[in-house]
C-alpha cells in the first residue's frame, strides 16, 4: 500500500464500538456523559497513517527557518478535574504545505506535563492537505490510562467547519500577539483507570490523583 492509499484508508472514519459515534460527524468519537461533578472528557478522533513512535521529546517542533505559527499550552486533567503530572502528550502535524514526514520526525515530538499536569509546545500552523479542509494538529497522550488519540483545531482559521471531523469541543481559543504568533490554550480530559479494573488500591493510590 502506498503512503497516498494509507492517507486514504486512514481519513476513512473509524466506525468504532456500535453506539459510541457522533454519527452526524463522520470519524468523531463522542466521550460518554460526565458523571455528577465531572468534566466532559476530549473527545477522540482518527489517528490518520502518519502516526510515528520515536519521536523527540522536546516542547518546539520548529524547524530551523521557522516563524512560530502557536504557542499551545495547557493541562492533562482527569475527569474529576485532577491535573495528571507526568502524562505524557504527543504532537504531530503536516508542515506548511500539508506534508508529512514519514522518513524523520519534522514537526513531531511529545512533551511531559509538569507537576500541576501542565505542557506547552510551539510550533507552526500546519498547511492544508486533501481530504481535510482544517489546519490541524493530531495529538495522543497517556497517563495511568488508555491512550486517547485526537486533533486539535485553531480558533480564527478558515475551513474548521467545513471537515469532516471538526469537533467544537476540540477548537483551541486563541489570542495573537503583535508579532502574529498564535497562543492557545487547551486543557485535555481523561479518564483515568480505576479500582475497578484490577489495579489494587495500593498501586492505585501511588499513581492516581483523587
Ligand atoms: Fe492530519
Amino acid at each position: 500500500m502506498t503512503v497516498g492509499e494509507q492517507a486514504r484508508a486512514g481519513d476513512k472514519p473509524d466506525r468504532g464500538e456500535p453506539g459510541v459515534m457522533a454519527g452526524k460527524t463522520p470519524g468523531v468519537r463522542e466521550t460518554p456523559p460526565p458523571g455528577p461533578g465531572e468534566l466532559q472528557q476530549t473527545p477522540q478522533e482518527i489517528e490518520g497513517p502518519f502516526f510515528r513512535l520515536g519521536a523527540p521529546q522536546r516542547s518546539s517542533l520548529l524547524e530551523p527557518g521557522d516563524k512560530p505559527g502557536v504557542i499551545l499550552s495547557g493541562r492533562v486533567l482527569n475527569e474529576r478535574g485532577t491535573p495528571i503530572p507526568g502524562a505524557v502528550v504527543n504532537f504531530w502535524s503536516s508542515d506548511l504545505y500539508g506534508n508529512y514526514d514519514m522518513v524523520g520526525y519534522r514537526y513531531t515530538g511529545y512533551v511531559v506535563t509538569d507537576e500541576a499536569g501542565r505542557y506547552e509546545v510551539t510550533t507552526v500552523i500546519p498547511g492544508y492537505y486533501q481530504p481535510r479542509n482544517a489546519r490541524h494538529i493530531h495529538v495522543k497522550l497517556q497517563a495511568v490510562s488508555r491512550p486517547v488519540t485526537t486533533q486539535l483545531y485553531f480558533e480564527g482559521e478558515p475551513g474548521n467547519t467545513d471537515d469532516e471531523y471538526y469537533h467544537p469541543a476540540l477548537l483551541v481559543p486563541c489570542t495573537v500577539d503583535d508579532a502574529g504568533v498564535k497562543h492557545g490554550t487547551y486543557d485535555f480530559v481523561i479518564k483515568q483507570i480505576t479500582e475497578e479494573e484490577n489495579v489494587t488500591a495500593e498501586s492505585l493510590a501511588a499513581r492516581v490523583g483523587p
